[in-house]
């Protein structure tokens, strides 16, 4: 069965079309990583896979299904994530509290059950050791992870992460994407990863695309990483060069952040 299929699908904000006229399909277990400039729709793109907006038209199918009855499929970690650090709340509160967002919260005690599943998951991405400090006391990495682990407790079978490496410096980075690369081992679950620099993640890559409000590419590595599609949107300085046995791909791309309209 296909995690996620989309034919023709076009993407609209106020009557206006920010992805037009995608089709790709996406095995399950397979990782696909989604490459683009800033304001090229990679979020927007995410947030309608996982019913977050849903002005759309075309097909549009998770699990042979319409994104809003396929949730329960799905685990969304968002571009700038939207918890209050002022809250004092530890790592495993808030992997087991699952969606703490800036309105504040309501205390209340976790079912045991609850906390055994957020003590399990945060022991799977390596954070045992930390469930009990407070989240904001941790690093980049660290966050990122807890993060993960949080969007891991409905075990879902489709993943989508909005630029997990951004802002990142390269240990944390490298410390994310082995718990990524440990998530495509150990539990079957499809992947969707924005991001605008695919170089820390393409051992985990199984399908690229490359969206610049249409799509560019889609494929496996080796079709999409080419000299002439990359210099089609990053321009004339961007290519691709083999480096030893692995591809590295310069684009000249670095990730602004708070661009108008971005993040959740
Ligand atoms: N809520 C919104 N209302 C209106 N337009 C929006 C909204 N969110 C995004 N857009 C517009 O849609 C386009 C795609 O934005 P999107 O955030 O999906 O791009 P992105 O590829 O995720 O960019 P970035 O790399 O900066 O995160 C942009 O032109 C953006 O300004
Ligand atoms: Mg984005």
């Amino acid at each position: 069965m296909e995690a996620i299929t989309a034919e023709g699908l076009t993407i609209f904000y106020d009557g206006k079309p920010a992805v037009e006229g995608v089709d790709f399909t996406l095995e399950d277990g397979e990782t696909l990583l989604l490459l683009g400039p800033n304001g090229a729709g990679k979020t927007t793109l995410l947030k309608t896979i996982a019913c977050f907006h849903r002005d759309y038209t075309g097909r549009l199918g998770v699990f042979g299904r319409a994104p809003c009855e396929a949730k329960k499929f799905i685990g969304y970690v968002p571009q700038s994530h939207s918890l209050n650090e002022r809250v004092p709340l530890t790592a495993l509160e808030v992997v087991a509290m699952g969606g703490i967002y800036r309105r504040g919260f309501i205390h209340f005690k976790l079912p045991p059950e609850t906390v055994e599943k957020a003590k399990e998951v945060l022991g799977f991405v390596g954070l045992g050791d930390v469930s009990e400090r407070l989240f904001s006391a941790l690093s980049g990495g660290q966050k990122q992870r807890v993060l993960l682990a949080r969007a891991l407790m409905s075990d879902p079978k489709l993943l989508l992460l909005d630029e997990p490496l951004s802002a990142l410096d390269p240990s944390a980075r490298a410390e994310v994407v082995s718990v990524l690369a440990k998530i495509k081992r150990e539990r079957r679950v499809a992947m969707v990863i924005t991001t605008h620099d695919i170089n820390p993640l393409l051992e985990i890559g199984d399908k690229i695309m490359l969206l610049n409000k249409r799509l560019i590419a889609f494929g496996s590595p080796g079709e999409v990483l080419q000299d002439q599609i990359i210099k089609s949107v990053y321009g004339p300085l961007a290519r691709v060069v083999p480096v030893e046995d692995k591809l590295f791909c310069i684009t000249g791309d670095v990730h602004l952040h708070r661009h108008g309209g971005g993040g959740r």
